[in-house]
């Protein structure tokens, strides 16, 4: 191959790598046909498309353990998946999730596990025992070495399977990954997902002016934690509408400079995102890019290219 050709071909690299985009998606009244009509509004947003799915469990609403309707919608709609196992529902809770994970890898094999960017196993499950996270009546939570220990559980179910090598880790907030008692369960991630949030860092001064370094401060000591772990971004925005909260001003135009500064560099560097959040009517305070509609519109309420 010629000098030339071979440089081509590394000019095409980064395209070939790109990041993960994508939004977090509930579960709560969803069926296959409402993850498809998100996943396609999504993916064909006016300005900017979103091809990623993060999940916070791996069963459908109303049943046991039924393997969730958003991995069938996604391999309909060519959507790439974080899946998420909801990990604070007790031992007996997890092992419905792991029900759920081993009946979808049968059910839908190697095209469920082509579209797999990942797997969280919780998600800000030790945040909500930390102080902060009581003082603010966060629901249950479970400690380190629970999420530690589930992960081997996780481990064992994909080895050998269509999910066998994917990596498996676990979503937090910043202020969890910097406390040392995470580092035993940083040792057995394969990625960390932060979620951050500076519209509710009251004790900062977190007006929208400081929202883009508050964001990249949180997202760097994170990395500094991290051991070398890939860092992926797993929740953050700004809201539309809604409360204060500190400094921060709720705001259509508040949204779109933090979505110009945060999200635009994120993908501008590659980082691995899954913005918080598509749709959320009637939420307040309000982080949806769209307003209401089903399936949701896919014109934003702010442009949304970088
Ligand atoms: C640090 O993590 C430990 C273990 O999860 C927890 O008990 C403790 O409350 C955390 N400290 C703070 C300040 O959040
Ligand atoms: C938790 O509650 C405190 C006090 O109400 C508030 O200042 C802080 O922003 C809250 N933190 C989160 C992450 O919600
Ligand atoms: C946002 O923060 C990043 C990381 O520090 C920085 O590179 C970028 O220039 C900032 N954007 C703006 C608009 O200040």
């Amino acid at each position: 191959m010629r000098t030339s050709q071979i440089l081509a071909l590394v000019a095409a690299l980064p395209s070939t790598f790109a990041a993960y985009k994508g939004f977090n998606y509930g579960s709560t009244g969803r069926d296959q046909a409402a993850f498809e009509g998100e996943f396609n509004s999504a993916k064909n947003l006016a300005g900017s498309s979103y091809t990623s799915a993060r999940l916070y469990t791996m069963i459908q609403d109303g049943t046991t353990n039924t393997p969730i309707s958003a991995i069938p919608a996604a391999i309909n709609t060519g959507t790439t998946l974080l899946l998420g196992l909801w990990a604070s529902g007790g031992d007996a809770g997890f092992a419905n999730e792991l029900a759920a994970l081993n009946a979808a890898i049968s059910q839908y094999g190697s095209a469920f596990g082509d579209l797999v960017a990942g797997i969280s196993v919780g998600s800000e499950d030790i945040y909500r025992i930390t102080p902060i996270g009581v003082e603010n009546n966060s629901g249950a939570g479970v400690g380190p070495g629970v999420i530690q220990n589930y992960i081997s559980q996780v481990r064992s179910a994909i080895a050998g399977t269509a999910l066998a090598g994917k990596p498996v880790g676990h979503v937090d907030t910043y202020n969890v990954w910097t406390n040392s008692s995470q580092n035993a369960l940083i040792g057995s991630c394969d990625f960390l997902g932060v979620d951050a949030y500076p519209y509710y860092e009251t004790t900062k001064a977190n007006s929208i002016a400081n929202a883009n370094a508050t964001f990249w401060d949180d997202y760097d000591v994170t990395v500094a934690a991290s051991q070398g772990k890939p860092v992926w971004i797993t929740e953050t925005g700004w809201p539309v509408s809604g409360p204060s909260s500190g400094q921060a001003v709720a705001s259509v135009d508040n949204a779109k400079t933090y979505y110009d500064d945060v999200a635009c560099h994120a993908f501008a560097n590659d980082i691995n995102t899954w913005w918080y959040i598509l749709q959320d009517t009637g939420a307040s305070p309000s982080f949806g890019l769209v307003g209401a509609g089903t399936p949701p519109p896919t014109t934003p309420l702010y442009s949304l290219s970088c």
